[in-house]
């Protein structure tokens, strides 16, 4: 059953909050956003604050539509309008030279500036509400605590925030389930900083060339630090064939431990519990954060996820489940080096 969508008395009252200078939590087609006026510095500081982001770390600027992107890129290349005549309104994120007139506190103090038109009809009442009483510019990353599971249900952004936010638009369940792909079009050439659901064909497609892949001065971006969109269970990533062997290992230590996998289930371990996963990999990024989610509320210790097939249209689930999986005592050995995480 899907929830009825906010009233538009709703959506008014949560524009006049963001207006006054609070924080918002609205879904879009990928994930939830926590959303503030991109223009007021005092407002995105708040959101940092919330998520307990490092500030060097840029939110994504959500507009209404394509003719609001030269309030904020000093530069729109043709690359750029090519891309957002493909995909906008949509799952893509444009990173573009800033105007030297914006506030650095929502691009991490970087000269770039992250823009993205969601297409979510709830995300473009309250922007188009938002244009009605302030700026309607809602800087805003996935409304989760830094370095944790994204949300992509009303009731994730409550669980992660409680009464920390007053205000969660409910918008059902996010279409897409994974945020959207981030291309980097600041240097020169397309480069491809966060896989998402538009895959690379698809922007080579519109782009004419493939995009590159990010080198070591790729802009800090925490959706591209080693270990991020985790939940508190360990997640450890295997061949097909190995789940079962794996997970009765980790039984017999002793452990709570899940399978994630795309087969049915396996009945020769009854303690393990078996997750089955939608086989196609939009049914499958749909689910993957909740199923995450519900894993840790069952206090699950270590889940086993079945590794994603090699193919391009299962580039974005991997990207997060490799991101799930990454060791974190070995990102707090590199994070003592400077880099920061939650
Ligand atoms: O689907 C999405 O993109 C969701 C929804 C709410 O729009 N948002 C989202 O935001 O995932 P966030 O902040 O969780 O991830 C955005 C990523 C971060 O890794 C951030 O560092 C990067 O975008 N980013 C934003 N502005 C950037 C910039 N100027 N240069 C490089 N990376 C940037
Ligand atoms: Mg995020």
């Amino acid at each position: 059953m899907t929830a009825p969508l906010p009233l538009e008395a709703e959506i008014e009252a949560a524009a006049c909050a963001l207006a006054r200078g609070e924080v918002v939590a609205f879904p879009t087609e990928t994930v939830y956003g926590l959303g503030a006026d991109a223009t007021s510095a005092a407002a995105v500081r708040r959101v940092y604050a919330l998520k307990g982001r490092p500030a060097t770390h840029p939110l994504i600027v959500h507009l209404s539509g394509i003719e609001r992107l030269e309030d904020w890129a000093c530069e729109v290349p043709q690359a750029a309008r090519r891309l957002a005549r493909g995909f906008w309104p949509g799952p893509l994120t444009l990173i573009l030279r800033a105007r030297a007139d914006i506030d650095r506190t929502v691009t991490g103090g970087q000269d770039t500036v992250g823009v993205r038109v969601p297409s979510h009809p709830v995300a473009q009442a309250l922007m188009r509400a938002f244009e009605r009483c302030g700026s309607g510019a809602i800087a805003a990353p996935s409304a989760n605590r830094f370095g944790r599971l994204s949300a992509t249900r009303a009731w994730h952004v409550r669980a992660e925030f409680g009464d920390a936010i007053a205000r969660v638009l409910d918008g059902g369940a996010c279409t897409i389930g994974v945020e959207s792909t981030i291309v980097d079009l600041s240097t020169g050439r397309p480069v491809l900083l966060r896989p998402g659901s538009i895959g690379p064909a698809a922007l080579a497609d519109a782009l004419g060339e493939w995009p590159a892949a990010p080198g070591a001065d790729a802009p800090r971006a925490s959706g591209t630090l080693a270990s991020h969109y985790a939940p508190r269970a360990r997640v450890m990533l295997v061949e097909a064939d190995l789940v079962v062997e794996v997970a009765r290992i980790l039984l017999a230590e002793g452990r709570r431990v899940a399978a994630l996998a795309r087969e049915a289930r396996q009945p020769l371990l009854p303690e393990l519990r078996w997750q089955q996963a939608p086989p196609d990999p939009e049914g499958y990024a749909h689910a993957l954060y909740d199923t995450l989610r519900m894993l840790d509320e069952a206090e699950t210790e270590v889940i086993v996820v079945e590794r994603p097939p090699p193919a391009e249209a299962w580039l974005a689930i991997a990207d997060r489940l490799q991101r799930a999986a990454a060791d974190r005592s070995a990102e707090g050995g590199a994070r003592a080096g400077g880099e920061p995480r939650s």
